[in-house]
């Protein structure tokens, strides 16, 4: 039996396998390899949370991407969204003309995912698509919807693969969610 996972004060219970995860992300990438067959994408990956899912996604892919990572900062405690939205890292990353593959770890609110799309988009790429890990429709308040799901999950706090409570918990190799108190 998988064990529950403490974080500071919080308890996590195994949520999504790491042996689910993996077949979803080789799924993810055979469809990228399908929609990018012709082109050489440029994969910007969102730091921290998305690290570890890139780092799976693109050695499934066959169509040789460009990849760059950016760091979006954002404010509020470590459990909510915050629409204040800031780039603190890139983009000297050159976007003009490139078919650019966004890479997420979660999109919630939109919000920070939006904050970059705009960003991207004012110098003119060819084309913008979203790839998230997870995605929870409830909280989702319009704007650029993901193009491409890992998995839709409920509003639940999670954690692992990439994903952090309180910045610890990204190494865990499956995917855990809050445990009710
Ligand atoms: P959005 O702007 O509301 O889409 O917020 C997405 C950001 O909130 C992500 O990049 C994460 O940093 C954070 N976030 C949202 N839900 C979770 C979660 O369940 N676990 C860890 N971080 C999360
Ligand atoms: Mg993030």
């Amino acid at each position: 039996m998988e064990e529950l996972i403490h974080i500071k004060d919080k308890s996590f219970v195994p949520y999504i396998s790491e042996q689910e995860i993996m077949d979803r992300v080789a799924s993810l990438g055979a469809q990228l390899n399908q929609e990018y067959a012709d082109k050489s994408p440029l994969m910007i990956v969102v730091l921290n949370g998305a690290f570890v899912f890139a780092a799976d996604l693109a050695r499934e892919l066959t169509v040789n991407p460009e990849i760059q990572f950016i760091r979006i900062s954002t404010y509020g405690d470590s459990m909510t969204s915050s629409k204040d939205a800031q780039l603190l890292l890139g983009l000297e990353v050159e976007t003009e003309g490139k078919d650019v593959i966004i890479i997420e770890d979660i999109v919630e609110t939109g919000f920070t995912v939006q904050y970059l799309i705009d960003n991207i988009r004012s110098h003119n790429p060819s084309s913008i698509k979203l790839v998230t890990l997870l995605f929870k429709p409830e909280k989702f308040e319009g704007g650029h919807k993901p193009d491409f799901v890992g998995f839709e999950i409920p509003s639940d706090f999670v954690v692992g693969y990439g994903l952090d409570y309180a910045q610890q918990g990204r190494e865990l190799k499956a995917l855990y969610q809050l445990k009710a108190d």
